[in-house]
């Protein structure tokens, strides 16, 4: 199971407590916590959080440094303990504009655990559907500029192949919390077939329970990939 998430409500949680937003997202980093201990403990394979998008920029600079700061003190804190428990973590999206700390911090939490066999760990930092898919169309650009002869034509499997999960399956299931129906650019070409479920729970008071729930519903459907299925 690939289990992706897009943690939404971190702002409006804190603000029904007359707290800041980055209470909020100080709240979910704790949350971000349980729901990667408890996602390996029932045996989910790969687990994408979308923590940071291409649009998030756009915040005001001391929420945008908040949430960097959040993202590079969970990597300090926990590459330990990730690697004890078997996690191998790695970051998709893009790497250029990130502070170099955090960036820092982010490359050596993904050597610590490069030889862990147990929960996948994605975490999508400056990440985007569009800008994925950007990427990915230039580096084939690239490859085929640099090839002499026919450039060789793009299909499904070399599109893959530049994409943020290479070598990895695409999400089985999105998780959304916070009430928004919409994938807010996460995933747009691997969402392809993807199970959806939007929850009105705000990421910081989603839980185990909920998680569990969201894994029932999902295993009740049958995904038919555009076939008509067994029945
Ligand atoms: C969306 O809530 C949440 C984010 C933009 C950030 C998600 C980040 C974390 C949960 C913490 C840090 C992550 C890690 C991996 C340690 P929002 O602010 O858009 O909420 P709102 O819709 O209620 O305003």
């Amino acid at each position: 199971m690939h289990l992706a998430i897009i943690m939404d409500g971190n702002g409006r949680w804190a603000k029904t407590r007359g707290l800041g937003r980055i209470k909020g997202h100080k709240e979910g980093a704790k949350r971000v916590e349980e729901i990667v201990r408890y996602a390996s403990k029932i045996g989910v394979h790969t687990l994408t959080l979308y923590a940071f998008s291409t649009e998030n920029w756009q915040r005001p600079s001391p929420e945008v440094t908040a949430l960097f700061q959040l993202i590079k003190l969970y990597l300090r804190r926990k590459v330990r303990e990730l690697k004890i428990e078997n996690v191998k973590i790695n970051f998709i999206g893009r790497r250029d504009r990130l502070p170099k700390p955090v960036l820092k911090e982010m490359i050596n939490s993904e050597n610590e655990t490069d030889k862990c066999t147990g929960l996948h760990l994605n975490v999508a930092v400056d990440y985007g559907g569009r800008d994925e898919i950007l990427r990915v169309m230039n580096d084939l650009i690239q490859e085929s500029s640099s090839l002499s002869g026919h450039p060789r034509e793009i299909d499904e499997a070399s599109f893959k192949s530049y994409s943020d999960l290479k070598n990895q399956c695409d999400p089985d299931l999105i998780i959304r919390t916070g009430g928004d129906k919409r994938l807010s650019n996460f995933m747009l070409w691997h969402a392809a077939y993807s199970e959806l479920d939007f929850v009105d729970t705000l990421w910081p008071d989603f839980n185990e329970k909920e998680l569990a729930s969201a894994l029932d519903r999902a295993s009740g459907k049958e995904r038919r990939y555009g076939g008509i299925g067994d029945s």
